[in-house]
């Protein structure tokens, strides 16, 4: 049965709880894994933010996002304790028009059958319907501790880019389209990664404003950004 998505609701916290712990073991004891009072805040503050995938009517993975401030430059180093405000989402704002990516998550027993596709197709989608400009998310170097006595993270960066290693979160994320702005050290408390996360954005090109030299009349107006009511 092929994957779906939708909208995430209260009846899918304990389910959703399940599969965010699943999906980080390694991260129980950090204390940045979801708990369902978080989940919770996301669905009230943001509720269109918060997707999940669906398969056989079971609920496989999800995405939780939120609108950032305009104040906040997204593309500047920050924490993912920071920018989501200790995992709250307090700080969404729908004024902006930086969508960001604080979560995705697949259960284990789905891993590499497509669900991660699917979350990151829907993301776009939310993305282009909103009509934000760009989607930013620091995504965990899954396989650095191995190879981390060996090479920088920069070099494994590079060399998952060109395809000499493999990451399984890196790879979903070039995969579906995310270009690499930088290197995050002391993103996320988290010992695969050696704490470091690459700096990701994805411009939605349609809700770009063409520029004078691409004809844009001047004056146009930017499409807003706000949810429709
Ligand atoms: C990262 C994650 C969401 C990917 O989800 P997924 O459902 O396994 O991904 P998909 O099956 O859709 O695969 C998408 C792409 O990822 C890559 N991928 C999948 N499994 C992989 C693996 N074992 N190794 C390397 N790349 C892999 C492939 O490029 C794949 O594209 P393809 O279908 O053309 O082969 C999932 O592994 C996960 O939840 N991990 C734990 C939580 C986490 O670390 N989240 C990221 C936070 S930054």
């Amino acid at each position: 049965m092929p994957i779906q998505t939708r909208v995430a609701t209260l009846l899918d916290l304990p389910s959703l709880v399940a599969l965010n712990h699943a999906a980080y073991p390694d991260l129980l004891e950090e204390g940045v894994v979801f708990e369902e009072d978080q989940l919770r805040a996301h669905q009230g503050v943001f509720p269109e933010g918060q997707r999940v995938a669906v398969e056989d009517g079971v609920v496989v993975g999800a995405i939780a996002t939120l609108i950032l401030p305009r104040a906040i430059d997204p593309l500047r180093a920050h924490t993912w304790m920071g920018v989501t405000d200790g995992g709250t989402f307090a700080r969404h704002d729908p004024e902006g028009d930086t969508l960001y990516l604080a979560d995705v998550y697949v259960g284990p027993q789905s891993w590499g059958k497509g669900v991660g596709k699917a979350l990151y197709a829907e993301l776009f989608d939310l993305c282009r319907r909103l009509r934000l400009a760009r989607i930013v998310a620091g995504g965990r170097l899954y396989g650095y501790s191995e190879l981390a006595e060996t090479m920088t993270p920069h070099e494994y960066v590079a060399r998952v880019v060109r395809g000499e290693l493999k990451d399984r979160v890196l790879d979903s994320q070039l995969r579906a389209g995310f270009a690499i702005r930088g290197i995050l050290p002391n993103y996320l408390h988290d010992w695969r990664s050696r704490h470091f996360a690459t700096l990701l954005e994805w411009e939605c090109l349609e809700s770009r404003r063409p520029t004078r030299h691409e004809g844009a009349s001047a004056g146009e107006p930017r499409p807003s950004a706000r949810r429709p009511a």
